[in-house]
């Protein structure tokens, strides 16, 4: 019997569902060559939906979600509803209920790939970013005082736990060791003025350190990480940082490496129901024209078989969207590839089966 893998789709909202159709016929083309199943079961979880039942999630969104292997998502966010429902009441909410502490983030420049940075290649870019997906400022801590009026005072709290940010320093220290690349370990954070939350991090960073000798320490505050992602990118191996950095620094890290057509992420509880997406959002207005960049949900497909243990399956799917990049694609822009969206997949599907 072939190992089977559950895997619940999540398309969404936009052009979500349409790159997801493209990963899921990428991942069955890997799956046949390699030899395993997937058994994937949609969910219409998004902006429709809701516009139609009028709540975000079903009551049982999580007993039914927590009976896969991994989960598949596509993009939240709809034109009609207002900003945050979908990303609070969807993305978020995943994130927070499935306990996914690690928000992985690969930011490496393909052969072939316009890179917007003047003379960089392929081997100055190629760092991960592991942010932190559960604390930090997303945690919705806070509140008003006198809303509305003109004393009215806004608190929103960074909330950095002692056992969230050791475990996320931890799994990036063991992460720069698995990945043997320069076995560097970035700590990104502002201890020069958030001398509480930078400063929980800065001690536990150098506090497990002591374990992984052989890893070297490095670190830079935010402001100037986002600096040598411009002018020395290649410093770079593995950057270690939390939520809200994370979030501004991979997008800067997207466009490094070619643009939020490529770029791709996974949300990662080691011990339980993962969550992998491409990092670009719902893009509306190319919804049904068949032009979206399907590549960073394809990529995000590759992830989810490397944590799923496809090691091979997902070498294959990188290795093939790197030659249909190399061979055929004239850009990583939406519509301006030289293909349309089925195009593509067909291309790296074909390739990843072969
Ligand atoms: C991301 C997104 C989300 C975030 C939004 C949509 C809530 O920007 O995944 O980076 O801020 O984490
Ligand atoms: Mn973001």
């Amino acid at each position: 019997m072939p190992k089977t893998y559950k895997i619940a789709v999540i398309g969404g909202d936009g052009t979500g569902p349409e790159v997801i159709a493209e990963g899921i016929k990428v991942l069955k083309s890997a799956s046949q060559k390699y030899g395993f199943k997937l058994d994937f079961t949609h969910f219409d979880y998004g902006g429709n939906r809701y516009l139609k039942t009028g709540d975000i999630l079903p009551g049982n969104a999580f007993d039914e979600l927590r009976k896969f292997d991994a989960i598949y998502l596509g993009a939240v966010g709809h034109p009609d509803v207002k900003p945050g429902i979908l990303e609070k009441g969807i993305l978020l909410r995943m994130r927070f209920e499935f306990d996914q502490f690690i928000n992985l983030r690969p930011v490496k420049l393909y052969p072939g790939v316009d890179c917007p940075l003047k003379d960089k290649t392929p081997e100055d870019i190629d760092f991960v970013v592991v942010r932190e997906n559960t604390e930090g400022l997303y945690t919705g801590s806070g509140g008003f005082l006198k809303k509305g009026t003109p004393d009215e005072v806004a608190i929103q709290e960074s909330i950095n736990t002692r056992k969230g940010v050791e475990r996320c320093i931890r799994y990036a220290f063991e992460y720069a060791k698995k990945r043997n690349k320069k076995r560097r370990l970035t700590l990104c954070a502002k201890t020069n003025v958030l001398t509480y939350a930078s400063d929980l991090w800065e001690r536990t960073f150098y506090e497990v350190a002591e374990e992984y000798p052989d890893i070297e320490t490095d670190y830079a505050h935010v402001d100037a990480t986002v600096m040598w992602f411009v002018k020395n990118p290649e410093r770079f191996d593995v950057i270690v940082t939390d939520n809200l950095f994370g979030d501004i620094i991979t997008d800067l890290g997207a466009m490094i490496q070619g643009g939020l057509g490529i770029a791709a992420g996974g949300n990662i509880n080691p011990d339980g129901v993962s969550m992998f997406e491409p990092m670009g959002g719902s893009a509306p207005k190319y919804q049904g024209k068949n032009l979206i960049n399907p590549l960073a949900a394809i990529c995000a497909g590759g992830m989810m078989l490397d944590f799923l243990g496809e090691k091979d399956a997902a070498g294959a799917i990188e290795k093939s969207v790197m030659e249909v990049i190399r061979t055929r694609i004239k850009g990583l822009a939406s519509g301006k590839m030289g293909y349309s969206t089925t195009e593509v997949g067909d291309m790296v599907s074909d390739m990843a089966g072969r």
